[in-house]
């Protein structure tokens, strides 16, 4: 294993350990709003210090880039960390929820590790090498027509000026696919993705934390990912389109007519 993919594993783990003790006794928790629908609990904050004192430990020259506390430092190698993706889901004992830590190199992700600790899956992928569940090596479905695919999405659910451009996508998509799904934890999303559990999915409004080990995860696993427009801003728009090649494009064709102005680049 890469030694960077190795601490990414070692930091996963411990967040997950936290995670999950707090999952038992749900009820002490201390929830705070950072905005509307946007909860954070002093488990995210936990889960954040421990990631990012096993980074730190192993690369104290590297910059990070996580959820909860921000950015820091100046490198060509960026950490970025969403350290509870799915924090709704997890306080109410939803169990759907992860770690997600991504490893960024001049700007291309080169590592990435997504932990689910609710099953103990680690998903991890190295540029180059290829993604991975736990021991074995994941490939994106090959269901080549939409009409048979299950495809994941998130909702809008805070970015309301996205919500009828979303809702004409997602009525459009219902009529065109087997079944949508709304899990509520992007980075166990593009999993699934990489796993070839979804063979597609979409979302509007995503972070730089959701996505970042995901993608690495779907393109070492065969897939293709871009934004609305089919290219590769994704990052900076935080848009997201994700599958198997075959997939890809169908999904595209059946968003493409709802984008508004303010949604192409
Ligand atoms: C959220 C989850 C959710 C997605 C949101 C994210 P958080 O992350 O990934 O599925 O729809 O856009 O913000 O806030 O639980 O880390
Ligand atoms: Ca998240
Ligand atoms: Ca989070």
């Amino acid at each position: 294993m890469h030694p960077m993919l190795n601490i990414a594993v070692k930091a996963a783990r411990r967040a997950g350990g936290i995670i999950s003790r707090a999952s038992q006794n749900l009820d002490v928790l201390t929830i705070k709003h950072k905005s509307l629908n946007d909860l954070v609990s002093e488990v995210d904050r936990t889960s954040e210090e421990a990631i990012i004192d096993v980074i730190r430990s192993a690369y104290p020259e590297h910059a990070i880039l996580a959820e909860e506390t921000g950015a820091s430092g100046d490198s060509e190698y960026v950490w970025i960390i969403d350290p509870l993706d799915g924090t709704t889901n997890f306080l109410h004992g939803f169990p759907q929820y992860c770690v997600s830590i991504g490893l960024v190199h001049k700007g291309v992700p080169t590592q990435g590790v997504i932990f689910d600790p609710t099953r103990n899956d680690l998903y991890t992928a190295s540029r180059g090498r290829g993604a991975y569940l736990n021991d074995k090596r994941l490939r994106v479905s090959r269901r080549d027509k939409l009409i048979d695919g299950l495809i994941g999405t998130g909702f809008p659910f805070r970015m309301f000026e996205y919500l009828d451009a979303y809702n004409a996508m997602l009525k459009d998509m219902m009529t065109k696919c087997a079944g949508v799904r709304r899990a509520g934890a992007a980075a166990l999303d593009l999993a699934a993705v990489a796993a070839g559990r979804f063979d597609g999915f979409w979302e509007i409004g995503l972070s730089p934390w959701d996505m970042a080990a995901g993608v690495l995860m779907i393109t070492e696993s065969g897939g293709l990912v871009g934004d609305f427009e089919g290219n590769d801003k994704f990052m900076e728009c935080g848009q997201i389109v994700a599958g198997n090649p075959k997939i890809f494009s169908q999904i595209l064709h059946v968003l493409q007519p709802h984008l508004t102005a303010k949604m192409k680049s």
